[in-house]
């Protein structure tokens, strides 16, 4: 079941390097925003950039966070809680640059259930980082649905989003997309897997979001062909004119 609205999820990792040109590449997306009709656009900026970003915000653009912990306050150097962004309605949680310095996935199921109980809507990003002939993969991927979501119980179902971002096609730029076909597929294997924990109703209207070398050129097919309810976009999210493009070929 689809939502109405396309979800574009713009993933700035860390970048950029000032808070200057953070502001002129948002001014930018602003003005990208205002006409579109049937995408729902989140801009995930780096942390200290999101309260100057929410002033200069044209209320279209929804602001979200990369990352946070699952407890609420305390000693815990460097880490951010779900309290501290109840302003921000979306997190990605468990991107895989993340999960390569170290993030499990029991870390990630608890930030996830701290992330719900705070009225957050958690982008939980799963995919695997090759594929093989005998699909192994798709071991790997259930897995990681099932210890990712371990904690969440069905209540919060409607606040998730699943990005799903096979990381052999992140970063790779022109032509390292995952095909569509592939996309359909695996995003029926994922709602799948979410029907054997959560009830069928329900886990069939968990949007899911692709990710992994989106640009302006492929992205509506990703959409039509691939039939998925949006995308997480990194690199092209950077390039203001692109990621305009971006937004408008797929509305
Ligand atoms: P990319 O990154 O669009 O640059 O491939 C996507 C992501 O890592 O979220």
């Amino acid at each position: 079941m689809k939502n109405n609205k396309i979800l574009v999820v713009a993933n700035w990792k860390m970048n950029p390097e000032t808070a200057e040109k953070a502001a002129e590449i948002f001014q930018e997306t602003n003005k990208a925003v205002k006409n579109l009709k049937n995408t729902k656009v989140v801009v995930c900026p780096p942390f200290v950039y999101l309260s100057e970003l929410e002033k200069i915000n044209n209320s279209k653009v929804i602001l979200g966070a990369q990352d946070m912990f699952w407890e609420k306050t305390g000693s815990f150097t460097g880490e951010i809680s779900s309290v501290m962004l109840k302003g921000e309605s979306y997190v990605i949680l468990g991107h895989s640059e993340r999960r390569e310095l170290g993030e499990t996935d029991e870390m990630v199921a608890k930030k996830v259930v701290s992330a719900c109980q705070s009225g957050l809507k958690p982008i939980l990003c799963i995919g695997e980082k090759e594929r093989d002939a005998h699909g192994e993969y798709l071991h790997f991927l259930h897995n990681q649905i099932v210890s990712s979501l371990a904690k969440l119980s069905q209540k919060y179902l409607s606040n998730l989003v699943i990005a799903y971002e096979p990381v052999w096609a992140i970063g790779k730029g022109e032509g390292g997309a995952m095909k569509p076909a592939d996309i359909h597929e695996t995003s029926i294997f994922i709602k799948k897997v979410l029907t054997g924990i959560y009830n069928q109703k329900d886990a069939t209207t968990v949007p899911i979001i692709y990710g992994g070398s989106v640009n302006y050129k492929n992205a509506k097919e990703m959409i039509t062909l691939g039939e998925v309810q949006g995308l997480l976009v990194g690199r092209e999210s950077l390039s203001s004119k692109k990621f305009g493009e971006l937004l408008k070929n797929v509305d």
